[in-house]
């Protein structure tokens, strides 16, 4: 059994904030951000709760995958800003779309987490336990980011996308691989709530996002090619069979080092960091919604998708469509 994503979503916040209003309330530009990342706009939560958005993607989803949501065995939600420590963002979506008979939990794994959500779902798949599955990548990151923090602000962006994964006799994930390297996992970093009980007389403030730019940038340029070579390999094809390179979202100067790096033209690499910003976990599934929708994947169309980032983490898949 394979595992094909049979139907995708996405959805932004209603708010869209342009460089140039970030450089009304900050020290920064247009140009500063544009040549450095690529991104010219991104959309922010203001009335949308992490729920709503991914609600919203999910209902796309199901309804192209034309499946119900009582037909779902699992929701997996890859996310690391859920409304809630708890419950997860999976089960406040099992109750948004009644899918009363799946389980629900979500997962960590920052900017890779819609890879190892989707590589999860896979392994359900193959092993015969599950055979629909929603996978969700969503983040409302503008809740950890230090808006005096220039460096960080400016990158990121809210959202959320989703893929209803089925199992299928012939399509769909032919290959994947993950890694973590948690050593290096200062370079890309955000405290949860500190220590807080009678005993502590430490600061218990809230803390959020710090990024080692330069480190996590010289980490994806290295790692990504090599995921990308690794599992296109082992599915046995050559890069040129490749028709679409589906990558996380953080800085288009990345995805051009990339496309470099691995001999592919930058045409096969799509992109919405332009309007959209670094979604984290949400970047892929929302890009993955974005090309399905503007008609660019045929059915037997291979595809790539990789993400990277804290952890530090990375993922990558091949799949037929
Ligand atoms: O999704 C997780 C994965 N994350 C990533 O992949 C991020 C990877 N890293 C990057 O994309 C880049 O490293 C950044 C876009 C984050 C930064 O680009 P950079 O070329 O590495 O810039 P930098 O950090 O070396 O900063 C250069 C200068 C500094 O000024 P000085 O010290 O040279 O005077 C910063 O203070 O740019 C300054 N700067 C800014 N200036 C205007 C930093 N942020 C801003 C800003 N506006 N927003």
């Amino acid at each position: 059994m394979r595992s094909r994503i049979c139907g995708t979503g996405s959805a932004l916040p209603q708010l869209k904030v342009t460089n140039d209003d970030l450089s009304k309330r900050m020290d920064t530009s247009d140009e500063w951000i544009k040549s450095r990342t690529g991104i010219a706009s991104r959309h922010l939560a203001v009335e949308e709760t992490l729920t709503s958005l991914a609600a919203q993607a999910a209902k796309q989803a199901l309804k192209e995958a034309d499946v119900e949501p009582n037909e779902l065995d699992l929701i997996l939600s890859a996310t690391l800003s859920a409304d809630k420590l708890l419950p997860s963002l999976s089960c406040e979506l099992q109750r948004e779309l009644s899918a009363v008979n799946a389980a629900a939990f979500d997962i960590n794994a920052a900017c890779s987490g819609f890879l190892f959500a989707l590589q999860t779902a896979d392994a359900y798949i193959q092993c015969g336990r599950y055979r629909n599955i929603l996978v969700v990548g969503g983040e409302i990151l503008s809740r950890v980011m230090d808006w005096e923090d220039r460096s960080t602000c400016v990158l990121f962006g809210d959202g959320a996308g989703a893929a209803v994964v089925c199992a299928d006799a012939l399509h769909g994930i032919l290959e994947s691989v993950q890694g973590s390297d948690g050593a290096r996992g200062d370079a890309l970093c955000c405290e949860n709530r500190k220590n807080n009980n009678p005993y502590v007389t430490n600061d218990v403030g809230l803390s959020y996002v710090s990024m080692n730019g330069q480190e996590v940038y010289k980490f994806a340029v290295r790692t990504v090619p090599e995921a990308i070579r690794t599992v296109v390999g082992r599915a046995g094809l050559s890069m040129e069979e490749i028709d679409l390179f589906v990558l996380h979202q953080a800085n288009r100067r990345i995805l051009e080092s990339v496309s470099k790096r691995l001999g592919v033209p930058m045409e096969k690499f799509p992109t919405n960091l332009e309007h959209c910003g670094n979604i984290s976990a949400g970047s892929v599934p929302i890009l993955l919604d974005f090309v399905n929708r503007q008609g660019r994947i045929k059915k037997g169309d291979r595809i790539v998708l990789a993400g990277f980032g804290a952890g530090l983490s990375w993922g990558a898949t091949v799949l037929t469509w």
